[in-house]
């Protein structure tokens, strides 16, 4: 009788900043036999990226390339598309990566490169969401993980949580709990990448089975 085992995705992680999701996702991993999925190298455009420390302590291979390095835009992309595939990754995860990837990265993965992003999209695109809720007054924010496409922040939405704002929040307040609430999100929604259980319709993301994160 034969068995069969599901493939294990093997996953990139792009980040700019502390990594704190990039920890999130390694430990999610480490915590369930049937994730699916490993990490086979970090790659940030800032070489002192927290993140990067991360995985270094953990032994994963990491990429550092900053921009100011290359001629232009288009070089340093090129660069960090080239280091990424030489990892072989099935999957991309932008957890905290703070620059725009093109159609030229994209199509390397279609489908296939997945953002977390700290405001109920769409509202609040861009790199300040946090900041930029709390200054329109709003009640109510929150995380989305989804696919990236070729527009910032704007792919098709794997899922959402709500954070309240509070009265006396700022930005770090505010933002420490959209973290905590993206530290379970991200995870769930890689998984569910990296076992094939998302088809996309249009900008509809449905989850096979169903089974919101
Ligand atoms: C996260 O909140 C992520 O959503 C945000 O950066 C933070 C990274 O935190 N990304 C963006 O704003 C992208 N537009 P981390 O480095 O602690 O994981």
């Amino acid at each position: 009788m034969s068995t069969s085992v599901p493939p294990t995705r093997r996953v990139a992680v792009l980040v700019s900043g502390s990594g704190t999701n990039l920890v999130a996702l390694l430990e999610a991993i480490d915590a369930d036999p049937a994730f699916g999925g490993e990490v086979v190298v970090v790659a940030s455009d800032q070489p002192t990226a927290g993140g990067l420390e991360h995985a270094r302590r953990r032994g994963l291979p990491v990429v550092a390339l900053a921009l100011s390095d290359h001629p232009d835009r288009a070089a340093w992309e090129a660069a960090l598309t080239t280091a990424v595939a030489a990892h072989e990754p099935d999957v991309v995860v932008l957890a905290g990566f703070m620059r725009v990837l093109s159609a030229r990265f994209l199509r390397g993965w279609p489908d296939r490169v997945l953002n977390t992003h700290p405001s109920l999209l769409p509202a609040f695109r861009g790199a300040h969401a946090v900041r930029d809720a709390l200054a329109h007054g709003v009640r109510v924010t929150g995380a989305t993980v989804h696919l990236v496409d070729e527009q910032v922040d704007h792919g098709p939405i794997i899922a959402q949580r709500c954070v309240p704002v509070e009265p006396d929040d700022t930005e770090a307040s505010l933002h420490t709990r959209i973290k905590a609430v993206e530290h379970d999100l991200l995870p769930a929604c890689v998984k569910l990448l990296c076992q094939d259980r998302l088809h996309i319709v249009g900008r509809t993301v449905h989850i096979e089975p169903e089974e919101l994160p």
